[in-house]
């Protein structure tokens, strides 16, 4: 059985990721937010714990449940998801960014119900903080795995991201192609690391999870 030969594959190694959307408060009762589901990330999270692996899951806002021997912590914006991660990032052998962070926050939340007035509105957008990039800077710098969302030149912009956040590891998927990626139960994936690349045909993301952590296995040395 496929999964059963992934057993104890991370047996000792501290893994953390992040997973679902953030929640960018407006004023008390409306947000900025996205369709992430947090499907895939807790995939990686079941598949992780399956595997061997110590695993914190640091997620915003979904509807699915804990796998079994996770650590969760529940966050809402990308600065709060930011300071989980942080807090604990220390003595982690691999972080794999999962979530669909928001790229942009309110400038400033209104502390009551903004009341409708004219036809049209403007809200001022600041931009959140790089939690992966963030991580890839830290001193004591676990394996780093980004993900990478794209509709087009799919390659060129994973490669990107993986070089400008100096990542070690990034998995891009084609949200162009229906039923894959963003809310949906498949996916597939194209791995990009420094001097190589593989692809992950499309499957279920928990088949899809055990083959990107046993890729990730390879490439790591454990501390
Ligand atoms: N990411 C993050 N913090 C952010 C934005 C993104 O940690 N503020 C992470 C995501 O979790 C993902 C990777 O960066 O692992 C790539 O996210 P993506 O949205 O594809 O890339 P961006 O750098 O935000 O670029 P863009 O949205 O313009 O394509
Ligand atoms: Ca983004």
């Amino acid at each position: 059985d496929k999964q059963l030969s992934h057993a104890n594959a991370l047996k000792g190694v501290k893994l953390m990721l992040t997973a679902g959307p953030t929640r960018e408060a407006i004023d008390p009762v409306r947000y900025i937010s996205n369709h992430s589901s947090g499907k895939m990330g807790f995939a990686l999270a079941r598949a992780a714990a399956a595997m061997g692996a110590e695993v914190t899951l640091i997620t915003g806002p979904v509807t699915l449940q804990t796998p079994p021997g996770v650590q969760r912590v529940n966050v809402e914006s990308a600065q709060q998801m930011l300071d989980a991660v942080m807090d604990k990032i220390d003595n982690q052998d691999i972080f794999i960014g999962c979530a669909a962070v928001a790229d942009y926050r309110v400038a400033e939340v209104a502390s009551g119900k903004i009341k409708k007035s004219s036809e049209t509105m403007q809200l001022a957008l600041v931009r959140n903080p790089d939690i992966l990039a963030t991580v890839a800077a830290h001193e004591v710098r676990p394996f780093v795995v980004g993900f990478a969302a794209e509709t087009h030149d799919v390659e060129t912009y994973a490669r990107d991201k993986l070089n400008r956040k100096n990542l070690d590891m990034i998995a891009a998927n084609d949200v162009s192609v229906p039923g894959q990626g963003f809310n949906a139960d498949t996916n597939a994936l194209r791995v990009f690391w420094r001097d190589g690349h593989q692809d992950l045909p499309a499957t279920d993301k928990l088949s899809l999870a055990f083959q990107l952590l046993s890729l990730i296995s390879t490439k790591i040395t454990k501390k």
